[in-house]
């Protein structure tokens, strides 16, 4: 390869995708920096495989241009590109043991010898003692580590993965999580992860693009969507948010609101939607960050808290947490976890509480979006 040393990111310049009259993904600008582990997350048929399959080659852009480094390279083939693909169903030759697998790569390009590199490469996904055996005699999450180990092998800029771990069941798919996470600490390449599953997007990667319906609607670290998500769509689909219609009473530093007749406030620059007296504004907060006090004691909860009321609807106990829902003035459905420490055994269905939070916690979103958006697609994407 001839790129320059700030090579191996990937640049995506304005890239866009049409079928037809419909437009699969709609002209995108990313950059994803070297070395890191990026993740593309979005409900399935939002244009995550095509954008992928564009860095690739394997997909022609309608517009715009791939950059991998400084080189453009929307016009080479996928061969000459610097990049390997890793898919969800592996792909392994089935006549082929592992070693061969892994060193499928290096012989097409007509290396002599190979064993160092694939002993190598298969300590480094910890297949050592696999070498001999045929793909059907491996489980899943091995044959997987074989894909990578055999995608690797080829030292491309960057590695390609399409759900790779959507074959896996969940415990399996968790160790998986891991191991691709150590694997690309190891060998510090950039990846660009394409998967439907938060939680996934969320373990593995530092960056995170959510995509919805062919944009990227927010891109970030994770912590820092989680936190701060600018969109209903993000706000629901990477984890769960409760969202109650406000009205802007004051705005300031702090805005100060009323939902269901309760007074809010939280901070300015946790608003995504300018704050204007007299203005309509969602009030975004996690279920985890509410605590839960039994109306009889709704003196006990300290001044300066966010606070609404509520009656407990239904409950769930999930070991090292209780959800509940809650139906009050200020919205129904409304969600919290509370850890498991000590449980106050008042709050059972029907019973009257008070939900209240740091007002720190508190994000506000454009009350012109739908509060419900990216609620069903979690559900209905695997
Ligand atoms: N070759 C194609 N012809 C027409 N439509 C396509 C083609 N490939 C993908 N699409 C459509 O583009 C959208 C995005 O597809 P895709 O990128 O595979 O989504 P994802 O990987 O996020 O599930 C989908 O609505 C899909 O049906
Ligand atoms: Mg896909």
């Amino acid at each position: 390869m001839t790129d320059t040393p700030t090579g191996g990111d990937v640049r995506l310049a304005g890239i866009s995708k049409t079928y037809g009259s419909f437009t699969a993904v709609h002209p995108l600008d990313l950059t994803v920096p070297e070395g890191s582990f990026f993740a593309l997350l979005g409900a399935s048929g939002c244009g995550k495989t095509t954008t992928l399959r564009m860095i690739a080659g394997l997909e022609e852009p309608t517009t715009g241009a791939v950059l991998l480094g400084d080189r453009d390279v929307t016009d080479l083939p996928p061969h000459k590109r610097p990049v390997n693909t890793v898919f969800q169903s592996y792909a392994l030759f089935p006549h082929l043991d592992v070693h061969e697998n892994v060193a499928f790569g290096l012989r097409r390009r007509g290396v002599k010898s190979v064993k160092r590199q694939v002993d190598e490469m298969l300590d480094l996904v910890q297949l050592g003692d696999k070498a001999r055996h045929r793909p059907h005699q491996l489980s899943g999450g091995q044959q997987q580590r074989v894909a990578v180990a055999r995608a690797l092998i080829n030292h491309p800029r960057v590695l390609l993965l399409d759900e790779p771990l959507g074959a896996l069941d969940l415990k399996l798919r968790r160790q998986m999580q891991l191991e691709l996470k150590r694997i690309q600490t190891e060998v510090g390449i950039t990846f660009v992860h394409v998967t439907h599953d938060q939680e996934e997007a969320m373990t593995m990667a530092d960056t995170v693009a959510v995509m919805n319906a062919g944009r990227v609607e927010q891109l970030g670290p994770p912590a820092a969507l989680y936190d701060n998500p600018r969109t209903t769509f993000v706000a629901n689909f990477l984890g769960t948010s409760n969202l109650v219609e406000g009205r802007v009473t004051s705005a300031g530093a702090e805005v100060a609101v009323t939902a269901g007749g309760a007074a809010l406030t939280l901070p300015a620059d946790r608003c995504a939607a300018p704050a204007r007296a007299g203005g309509a504004l969602l009030v975004g907060v996690r279920p985890e960050k509410i605590a839960l006090t039994h109306a009889d004691d709704a003196a006990t909860v300290p001044a300066g808290r966010n606070r609404l009321t509520g009656r407990i609807a239904d409950t769930s106990f999930i070991g090292v947490s209780t959800q509940y829902t809650v139906d009050g003035p200020a919205g129904t459905g409304l969600q919290v976890y509370e850890q498991n420490i000590e449980r106050d055994p008042r709050l059972v269905p029907g019973a009257e509480v008070v939900l209240h939070w740091n007002p720190a916690h508190t994000f506000g979103l454009d009350a012109a979006q739908d509060a419900e958006a990216g609620v069903e697609t979690v559900e209905g994407a695997a």
